[in-house]
């Protein structure tokens, strides 16, 4: 039997500015953004930018106007679609900014905003529901980690994820492994942290979907990403791109990481 040729998936590279950059500042980094990639750089990998909500519009209106090919993502979105739900975001209202990315289930909002699997299953349905890919995020606290229960939360984790589209085909869907040890603290995992998380990740979307699912999927790593370490991260060939915050902001960092992804041969 010949053996099978290893699928490499094309890569994305997202950036997550979380709760940085008023639209002046999100309209100066997006354009220093799109005058910073080469073609090389969008034909090779694709790119994601999350900006906060009050900034959406003004990147949206940067990256078409400058004919940037670097898809406009959202941090996170409502359950419902419409109604009395004062303070809320839809994702009706991020596709119409023509969103084509929304994080859900982000640690930070699992871990300070109450957001349980349920909740994130019914975010995962909305953001599906309105024509978007969700980047899903998952991932272990320390304590799990030093107690040897990664494969366990992430098992967890993705399952709940799958859930939400019970009886359904599974949607494009992509899957961040942040564990939550690494976020902002300058303490990346090690490429083979990553590789058997993505593994985790992958083995059990096969065993409920099947293999051609797993795949297709997308599995990326994030937290403490830099342009030092994003090569060696993007290395094994589980992992499929990155989710970078802190280095995010700084638009001459994200794209070297961006470069990471496509080191010339
Ligand atoms: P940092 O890259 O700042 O560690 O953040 C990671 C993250 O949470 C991206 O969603």
């Amino acid at each position: 039997m010949t053996p099978a040729i290893p699928v490499r998936r094309r890569p994305l590279v997202s950036g997550n500015w979380k709760m940085n950059f008023d639209h002046h500042q999100a309209i100066h980094a997006a354009r220093d953004l799109g005058l910073r990639l080469r073609g090389s750089d969008t034909a090779a990998v694709d790119i994601s930018l999350h900006p906060p909500f009050t900034d959406l519009r003004s990147v949206q209106t940067v990256l078409e106007a400058d004919d940037v090919p670097v898809a406009l993502g959202a941090q996170n979105c409502a359950v419902e679609d419409a109604g009395a739900f004062t303070g809320e975001v839809s994702a009706p209202m991020l596709a119409k900014l023509h969103v084509e990315y929304v994080i859900v289930g982000h640690s930070e909002r699992r871990r300070l905003f109450g957001e349980t699997d349920e909740v994130v299953a019914a975010k995962l349905r909305a953001v599906v529901r309105n024509g978007m890919t969700p980047i899903c995020c998952v991932g272990e606290t320390l304590e799990e980690r030093e107690a040897g229960a990664t494969t366990a939360r992430l098992t967890a984790q993705v399952e709940a994820a799958l859930g939400a589209f019970e009886g359904t085909g599974l949607p494009a869907l992509v899957v961040a492994y942040e564990p939550l040890w690494a976020i902002g603290t300058g303490r990346a995992a090690s490429a083979q942290d990553a590789e058997e998380a993505a593994q985790v990740v992958r083995s059990v979307v096969a065993r409920a979907r099947g293999d051609d699912a797993a795949g297709q999927l997308r599995v990326q790593y994030g937290g403490s990403v830099t342009p030092e370490n994003a090569a060696e991260l993007l290395a094994p060939p589980d992992v499929d791109g990155l989710l970078v915050g802190g280095a995010s902001l700084d638009p001459a960092q994200f794209v070297a990481i961006v470069r990471a992804a496509h080191p010339p041969r």
